[in-house]
């Protein structure tokens, strides 16, 4: 299963790759806006903290076809391999996701409220697709749905891999985990926090003044 941060925070994208085996970042408009850079600025400041075989995603912002297009390109150029264009699934979009695949570019097909969007993008060759799964949780079975969504790749046997997106909690994340969601990217403050438990450093602390009252020591 892959792994994703979905934040501009370069500072936390460099310390959660310590952390955890991030497969790579994912941003979106919102998302670029909140790290108060210029987008060649931060996409730059990004590259430099992942290695070249962790996965970049940068959204288009135009809504026409040319400008999706042109995006696209200047994107999926950011850096020689493994950086990704992610289109929302508009008429529009679906258009500029199946003209992206002819050229070979690297898609994640967004913005996916159903399951339907999605399969309909998995169609025209996305490589990931993204279900806003807070989102979807916000209107409705959003976890349901995203599991049918993966039911329906499998049955028809379609290779785009779901990239479960908008996360607000842990219970989220673990739902779609063990329901066999391939990837998944989540937010710094879900990042730490499925590792964060208050019990944890209790038990720690107990094992320590056990060890330092037999040994007087709290290393080995
Ligand atoms: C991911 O790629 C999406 O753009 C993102 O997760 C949306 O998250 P939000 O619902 O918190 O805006």
């Amino acid at each position: 299963m892959e792994l994703f941060l979905d934040t501009s925070d370069v500072d936390a994208i460099a310390e959660l790759c310590e952390l955890y085996n991030v497969a790579g970042v994912t941003t979106n408009p919102t998302i670029v806006t909140k790290s108060g850079k210029p987008f060649d600025q931060l996409m730059a400041e990004i590259v430099d903290v992942l290695d070249p075989g962790q996965k970049l995603f940068a959204q288009v912002v135009s809504t026409d076809f040319d400008g999706i297009m042109e995006e696209a390109r200047r994107i999926t150029s950011l850096r020689a391999e493994n950086t990704y264009v992610k289109i929302p699934v508009t008429r529009i979009g679906m258009r500029a996701i199946k003209a992206c695949k002819a050229e070979g570019l690297g898609v994640l097909a967004t913005a996916i409220y159903a399951p339907n969007q999605a399969f309909m993008a998995a169609l025209n060759g996305a490589d990931y697709l993204a279900p806003y799964v807070n989102r979807m949780c916000n209107l409705g079975d959003g976890i349901g749905q995203v599991l049918q969504l993966q039911q329906m790749l499998d049955v028809q046997g379609v290779d785009s891999k779901v990239i479960a997106a908008s996360f607000k909690n842990v219970q989220q994340v673990n739902e779609l985990i063990a329901g066999g969601i391939e990837a998944v990217t989540i937010p710094v403050d879900v990042a730490y926090n499925m590792i964060d438990n208050p019990s944890t450093p209790i038990a720690v602390d107990e094992f320590t003044a056990n060890w330092e009252k037999a040994y007087g020591t709290t290393a080995l």
